[in-house]
């Protein structure tokens, strides 16, 4: 563990953090119960980024809701952007970080599809503790599945496939769907940067 992820319990920075943390996730929950109706079955991306692959694929697909979040603001907003200028009304983007917005996700919100392109791969091993795909992810997102949903993983980094592929054969939540069609071919602002690609698709057990 590095230096500076320790936090002492009690100490004024962890306390401070996890104010924080509360706030966030109230936002989070006041926008989820204003956007999106309670029960849905939604279509959700973790980490969006410009939002290019949802507001495409929510372009298609005007029976579906579909929700999109990110961490960092400005893509966030170029999201938003991009659905206001196609006047979408079936897509939401939001800034979130995924384990917080899990959390406070309403019971009653459920995913027909899950889907991560190009996620942050985090190449050194010391850090592969940051990758947004662990086995506690998997079971989480087992949980709020519709019967039959699939998980969508995209990435340019096969150490990061790889990774996901061995996640998803030891999960006994989900089963790698060889001959399962992607969902939607839409280049993404990453996917546009890269020459090759590895996907996998999985379904919900
Ligand atoms: C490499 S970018 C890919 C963006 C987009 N999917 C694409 O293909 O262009 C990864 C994105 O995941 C977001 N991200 C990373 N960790 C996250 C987390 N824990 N929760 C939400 N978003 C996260 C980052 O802010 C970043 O926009």
């Amino acid at each position: 563990m590095e230096k500076k992820d320790i936090q002492m319990p009690n100490s004024e920075g962890y306390l401070k953090e996890l104010r924080r943390s509360e706030e966030r996730k109230a936002e989070i929950g006041q926008f989820l119960q204003h956007y999106l109706p309670d029960p849905a079955k939604i279509v959700f991306e973790a980490g969006c980024g410009h939002g290019h692959w949802l507001t495409s694929y929510a372009m298609e697909n005007s029976n579906q809701m579909c929700l999109g979040i990110d961490l960092i603001a400005g893509r966030v907003d170029k999201a938003n952007q991009k659905k206001e200028k196609r006047d979408l009304k079936n897509v939401h983007f939001l800034k979130a970080e995924l384990g917080e917005y899990l959390e406070v996700l309403p019971k009653g919100i459920t995913f027909e599809a899950v889907i991560f392109l190009f996620p942050d791969p985090w190449p050194k091993a010391r850090h592969h503790k940051k990758r947004m795909i662990q086995s506690t992810l998997l079971e989480k997102l087992a949980n709020r599945m519709e019967s039959r949903g699939k998980f969508y993983f995209r990435t340019d980094d096969r150490s990061y496939f790889d990774w996901t592929v061995e996640h998803l054969n030891e999960s006994k939540f989900w089963k790698i769907q060889d001959e399962a069609d992607w969902l939607h071919e839409e280049s993404t602002y990453f996917q546009n940067l890269m020459d090759d690609y590895f996907s996998v698709v999985a379904e919900v057990q």
